[in-house]
C-alpha cells in the first residue's frame, strides 16, 4: 500500500466502504470537467486506483457541458459535473441539472460556507480576490478595504476586469451582501471613476498592467500570480516575484473568496459512486491535487498547501456562503451597470 492510498484510508475510507461500490471494476465514472488541468488526471487515476471504479472525462466550458447534459436528458452518462465558481455551480443548480446529496463526510470535512446548504455543490478548491501591487511602488496610502478602493484619492490606479465577469459580479455580491444596495452602487461608482484604464483581459492581464506602470493596483484571485510564479517563462516568473499582495478587510469581514467545486448530476447512471468520489476529493491528499492543478487553497483543513501560497500568509475569509453569493449576483451585475462599471 503506497503512502497516498493510507492517506486516503485513513481520513476518507468510509467512502470505499459503501456497498454499491462492491462491483466497483465494472464501472465507469463519468465526469463533465471544465477544468482542464494536468494533475486533475493525477487525481482522477487516484480514484481508479483506490475504488477500481474508471474515470471517463469529458471537458469543455461549463455552458456547452449543461447544454449536453440538459440534451442528452434521462439518458445522459454524466455522474459528475466539476466546474469553477459558485455562480456557474449556482447556474447549473439552477438548470435543475444537480441532486443534492447528504454525506456526513463532506459536511465534515468541507467548511460550511463553501458548500450549499441544500447539497447540490461542494467547494474542494478555495481562491481568494485580493489587491495586487507592486513591492517598488508600495501599497498607496489608506488602503485596507476593499471599500476603499473608491476613494477619490485613487483616480487612476486601480486596475480591474469588467463588470459582466463573473469574479467581478461575485465580488461585487460579496460587497453587496456586507453593504447594502445603496452603499454598493457608491463604491461600484467609485470603482468605475478609479479605473486606470476600460476593462479588458482577465485577472493576469491586471497583474501585468501594474507590473508595465499602468496602474497601482490589480483586482485578481490569488491563484493567477501563483500561476504566473511556475511559468515557464522567465519574465512570468519576474513579475510574481515583484508583486506583492493585500488581503482585504482582515480587521472586519475578512476577504471575499471563491470556489472550484463539483456535484452529482440528477439523472447520474452511478450516484453511489459519484458522491464517493466527491468524498475521496475531500480527503487530504486529494485536496493536495486537485487544489494545485490550479494553484489554489484546499479546503479541508490537514490538506497540504503549495510553499508559493503559505508564502502570501494566512488570512481571514469572508464566511458569506457560496450560495447566498450567487443569489445575490443577478443584482450585484445591475448595480455595476448602473455605476457605469463596464
Ligand atoms: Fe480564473
Amino acid at each position: 500500500m503506497n503512502a497516498t492510498r493510507r492517506l486516503f484510508l485513513a481520513s476518507a475510507g468510509a467512502a470505499l466502504a459503501l456497498p454499491g461500490l462492491a462491483r466497483a471494476q465494472d464501472r465507469t465514472l463519468a465526469i463533465y470537467s471544465s477544468r482542464h488541468y494536468d494533475t486533475d488526471r493525477e487525481l482522477y487515476d487516484g480514484f481508479t486506483r483506490l475504488s477500481g471504479v474508471r474515470i471517463r472525462l469529458i471537458e469543455a466550458n461549463v455552458d456547452q457541458l449543461l447544454e449536453r447534459i440538459r440534451a442528452e436528458g434521462a439518458n445522459s452518462p454524466a455522474d459528475v459535473l466539476v466546474t469553477v465558481d459558485a455562480g456557474r455551480l449556482a447556474r447549473a443548480q439552477e438548470s435543475g441539472v444537480l441532486a443534492p446529496i447528504r454525506s456526513a463526510t463532506l459536511a465534515s470535512r468541507i467548511p460550511a460556507h463553501l458548500r450549499d446548504p441544500e447539497g447540490h455543490w461542494c467547494g474542494f478548491s478555495m481562491r481568494a480576490r485580493v489587491v495586487m501591487y507592486d513591492r517598488a511602488q508600495g501599497l498607496p496610502a489608506g488602503v485596507a478595504r476593499y471599500e476603499d478602493l473608491a476613494k477619490p484619492e485613487l483616480r487612476g490606479m486601480v486596475s480591474t476586469r469588467s463588470s459582466s465577469n463573473i469574479y467581478s459580479i461575485g465580488w461585487t455580491a460579496s460587497v453587496l451582501a456586507a453593504n447594502g444596495p445603496e452603499a454598493t452602487e457608491g463604491w461600484a461608482r467609485g470603482i468605475a471613476a478609479n479605473l486606470s484604464r476600460p476593462p479588458q483581459g482577465g485577472d493576469t492581464d491586471q497583474i501585468r498592467a501594474v507590473a508595465a506602470g499602468q496602474g497601482r493596483l490589480a483586482i485578481s484571485n490569488t491563484y493567477y500570480l501563483g500561476l504566473l510564479h511556475r511559468s515557464a517563462r522567465a519574465e512570468d516568473r519576474e513579475i510574481a516575484s515583484r508583486m506583492a499582495v493585500l488581503f482585504p478587510n482582515q480587521g472586519d469581514r475578512g476577504t471575499h473568496v471563491n470556489i472550484s467545486g463539483a456535484g452529482v448530476v440528477r439523472t447520474a447512471p452511478n450516484r453511489d459512486a459519484a458522491q464517493a468520489f466527491l468524498e475521496y476529493l475531500s480527503s487530504a491528499p486529494a485536496q493536495a491535487i486537485f487544489a494545485e492543478g490550479n494553484m489554489e487553497y484546499p479546503v479541508v483543513a490537514d490538506a497540504a498547501v503549495h510553499p508559493f501560497l503559505r508564502g502570501l500568509g494566512e488570512f481571514r475569509q469572508d464566511p458569506l456562503n457560496a450560495a447566498r453569493m450567487a443569489a445575490l449576483s443577478p443584482e450585484a451585475l445591475r448595480i455595476m451597470q448602473r455605476a457605469n462599471w463596464r
